[in-house]
């Protein structure tokens, strides 16, 4: 078993480097296979969840090479693909749900296990299903597989998403790109990483208007075809940088951003007292002072991201002040709290909401990173815990997080990865 070893650190200051986002990518390469021949994805990530959807991209028939030195993934469609995403691939990684658009799309047919992924909710497939059933799909399950067919082909109409869901709304936006006719969906999300996919779409050869906003009125084509793509920057690593120069009161230079992607972020963390400037794509973040305790609401984005959460309460859990943190996205996401308190936080759940009384000293203890933010969030927390702190299930941290051990050395932390 591999854990992170963490030690209390001074603070954490010197440059690090963001590569694309996880949430953009996955759908990216899904993308890709709505359009014979070779997409090529610039400034990927080097991340377990990648590996997982290039593995299910061969099943279903593709070539996928990727070049770590160049951040650089190539994914060659053949004419003739595969229908199905498999169980084992599946419960790795929710996200493989994002080639059913694409498959609908364009073979009519799509068998996808229904999935597992981080332990963060019951996360429905409802509104997935009601926009692909609008757009003329049949839907049942079988043996623990979504069947899902299109025997007379897809067609545009209008949808209204009861929620703004990314997932939903990318599989939905991705089959109505090659539906017959024109398709208005409403209340979409508008996470930076779903504008980078249309942007990616509409340079196959998608015809959508109103990228950006809620609604989206997308009106089908015959074929899409490949592309190079850049992958939109990670805000969500950006973001965990950043936290994290405030917690350990450090000084830290964040390279590749997007700081117009992330305002109300940076705006909770100026609150905190952190000094933050942007100067184009980076983030020089320094903090002089115990952090003051901020509130936060997490919602669908421009809202205060859900994963960026944990390293809030984090944050929180060390500051002046108190504070109360309110999940709408996930309310399992609240299961990290109670390993936050192993810590020593004085942390308590009411419902979807989180009172945090900031205390002045943590105190190193073993603990369970129990999703890909919570793993990183306990490690942040370590880095100003005394003593020592052993993450376990670091497997979560590797799905979203590149060199993440690496990074935090380069910084000054005291982190290792080590076998139990
Ligand atoms: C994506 C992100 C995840 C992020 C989340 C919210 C990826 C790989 N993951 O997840 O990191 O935390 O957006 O920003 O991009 N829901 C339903 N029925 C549905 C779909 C969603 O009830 O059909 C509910 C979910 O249970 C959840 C909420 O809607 O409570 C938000 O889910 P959604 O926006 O779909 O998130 P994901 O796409 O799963």
């Amino acid at each position: 078993m591999e854990a992170f070893k963490v030690e209390k650190s001074g603070p954490l200051k010197g440059d690090v480097y963001v590569p694309g986002a996880k949430n953009s990518v996955l759908k990216l390469m899904a993308a890709s296979i709505m359009a014979e021949g070779t997409t090529t994805l610039t400034n990927v990530p080097n991340i377990l969840d990648v590996e997982i959807m290039a593995e299910l991209l061969r099943r279903l028939g593709c070539q996928v090479k990727y070049d770590p030195a160049n951040s650089t993934l190539v994914i060659e469609v053949p004419e003739k693909i595969g229908h199905k995403a498999d169980y084992d691939l599946v419960r790795k990684m929710r996200a493989s749900i994002s080639v059913l658009g694409p498959l609908v799309a364009r073979c009519f047919e799509a068998d996808i296990a229904l999935p597992g992924g981080d332990a963060i909710g019951s996360r429905g497939l409802d509104i997935h299903l009601q926009g692909l059933e609008k757009l003329g799909c049949d839907v049942h399950s079988e043996h623990g597989y979504l069947i899902v067919r299109a025997e007379n082909g897809l067609a545009g109409t209008n949808i209204a998403l009861d929620f703004p869901s990314v997932g939903a709304t990318e599989n939905v936006v991705m089959a109505a790109t090659l539906a017959k006719g024109t398709s208005t969906i409403e209340n979409v999300a508008r996470e930076p990483e779903i504008v980078d996919l249309c942007n990616m779409l509409v340079k196959m050869g998608a015809k959508i208007n109103g990228i950006g906003s809620s609604i989206l009125e997308i009106t089908g084509v015959e074929k899409l075809n490949p592309t190079t793509h850049d992958v939109v920057p990670d805000r969500i690593v950006a973001g965990t940088w950043a936290i994290a120069a405030a917690i350990t009161q450090g000084d830290i230079t964040i390279h590749g951003v997007r700081p117009n992607d992330m305002e109300l972020v940076l705006e909770k963390l100026r609150d905190t007292g952190a000094e933050i400037k942007s100067v184009e794509d980076r983030l020089h973040v320094t903090m002089n002072q115990r952090p003051k305790a901020v509130d936060i609401v997490t919602l669908p984005y421009p809202g205060f991201p859900t994963d960026l959460q944990p390293q809030m309460i984090t944050l929180n859990a060390i500051a002046h002040g108190s504070s109360m943190v309110t999940e709408n996205l996930f309310e399992a996401r609240f299961r990290f709290v109670n390993e936050l308190a192993r810590l020593g936080a004085d942390v308590k759940i009411n419902g979807h909401h989180c009172l945090v009384r900031g205390i002045a000293n943590l105190s190193g203890a073993p603990v369970e990173g129990t999703d890909v933010r919570a793993g990183a969030s306990l490690v942040l927390a370590g880095l100003v815990a005394e003593g020592t702190t052993f993450v376990h299930e670091v497997h979560h941290v590797d799905r979203g997080y590149s060199n993440f051990v690496e990074n935090l050395q380069n910084l000054g932390a005291r982190v290792s990865r080590v076998q139990l």
